[in-house]
């Protein structure tokens, strides 16, 4: 080596420009699916009636699902590619995954002590499931994350909207405008930015959300909820045969609001009703509906039960990819979910 090159390593060593990220190489910026090449106008037509109205859900797709636009696998594949690069998403290193891994951000439960055992609040580009008997707490849990995501970040939320998926028809305005009451926040702009959908069946349910990606992007939204996952499922897929091609809807389902969650860094919610099914060895045991295809899709579980009477919740995490189980209690009141007291905590027993 030379004494030059020496001395232009150094110089190149001191430059303030930030090392050059592969996540940054070759990287073009498509604004509208129509300036992706190869992009026509009765493509993108095509494309919009499958539900991609944006880059971000393009690049969240496999080229099987555009198969019914009519494009050739190929083309296909070259669509998906412009739309992840131009997002971002390729091969990576391990240093930028874990940078990646850094744009993750958070939203509170309204409970310090459930936040703490799920790191901090939930957070975006992975699903959590909250499931638990009726009355649990489930839909509570939705209705306060819609308030709490329109909380600045210092106060644990993220200046976002939500969009509520609701398949029960238990989505009430007037516990929003209470809790946006508990939390300091004019109700009548909280309900401004929650967008609203109510899922008549499980094909509904998957429509809503495979067409949901422009409305998550026009109105900042930063939560998505689905309020039940399973309800419609269950009652419309009964018995042995039907549960192959159930689960394969409800695998196809989560992985969308996977894709959603991912492409948009939002927080998506599910919740989930619980069967008990006689156990060998243990007796009753309490279980999710949905099986394996929920259980391995949602990254975090967290399990809600009454405490015998009263407002006190149980909420147990039951599985993390990285968290170890915990549990904590929390109540249910007026103004939405909250921190059981210390002196509530001496008083009260746990319950079951
Ligand atoms: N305004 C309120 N003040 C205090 N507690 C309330 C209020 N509204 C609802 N709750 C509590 O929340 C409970 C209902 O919980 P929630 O609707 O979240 O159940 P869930 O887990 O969604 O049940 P399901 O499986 O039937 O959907 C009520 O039984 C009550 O204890
Ligand atoms: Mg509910």
């Amino acid at each position: 080596m030379t004494e030059d090159s020496d001395v232009e390593e150094e110089a190149q060593e001191n430059t303030e420009e930030p090392e050059e990220s592969i996540l940054e190489t070759n990287r073009k910026k498509y604004q509208f699916i129509e300036d992706l090449p190869g992009v026509g106008p009765a493509t993108a037509q095509k494309l919009k009636e499958l539900g991609y109205h944006t880059v971000e859900s393009l690049a969240m797709a496999t080229s099987r699902e555009l198969e019914p636009v009519g494009v050739s696998e190929k083309k296909a594949f070259q669509v998906i590619e412009a739309a992840r690069s131009s997002i971002g998403i390729s091969f990576i290193r391990a240093d930028e995954l874990f940078k990646m891994r850094q744009t993750v951000l958070r939203i509170t439960t309204g409970s310090k002590a459930l936040d703490k055992i799920v790191d901090g609040g939930l957070e975006t580009q992975t699903i959590t499931e909250f499931y638990g008997e009726y009355g649990s707490g489930k839909s509570q849990m939705c209705h306060q994350l819609c308030i709490n995501v329109q909380l600045p970040p210092e106060r644990g939320g993220l200046n976002g909207a939500a969009l509520y998926i609701d398949t029960e028809n238990t989505f009430r305005l007037e516990r929003i405008v209470q809790m946006a009451k508990g939390a300091g926040i004019d109700p009548a702009e909280a309900v401004k930015k929650i967008i609203y959908a109510e899922a008549y069946t499980s094909d509904h349910q998957m429509f809503l959300l495979e067409n949901a990606d422009e409305i998550i992007k026009a109105n900042n939204i930063k939560l998505i909820i689905v309020d039940s996952l399973t309800a419609h499922f269950r009652s419309e897929y009964i018995g042995r045969e039907m549960l192959a091609p159930r689960q394969q809807k409800l695998n196809k389902h989560m992985h969308k609001l996977i894709a959603l969650a991912r492409a948009f860094n939002a927080v998506a919610v599910v919740t989930n009703q619980v069967m008990s099914k006689p156990d060998q060895f243990f007796g009753d045991a309490i279980h999710p509906i949905g099986g394996n295809i929920v259980g391995h899709t949602s990254a975090t579980r967290i399990y809600l039960r009454r405490a015998s009477h009263g407002p006190i919740r149980i909420a147990r995490l039951v599985s993390s990819p990285y968290l170890p189980e915990g549990e904590e209690i929390l109540k249910v009141t007026e103004n939405g979910i909250e921190d059981v007291s210390e002196e509530e905590k001496a008083t009260k027993p746990r319950g079951r």
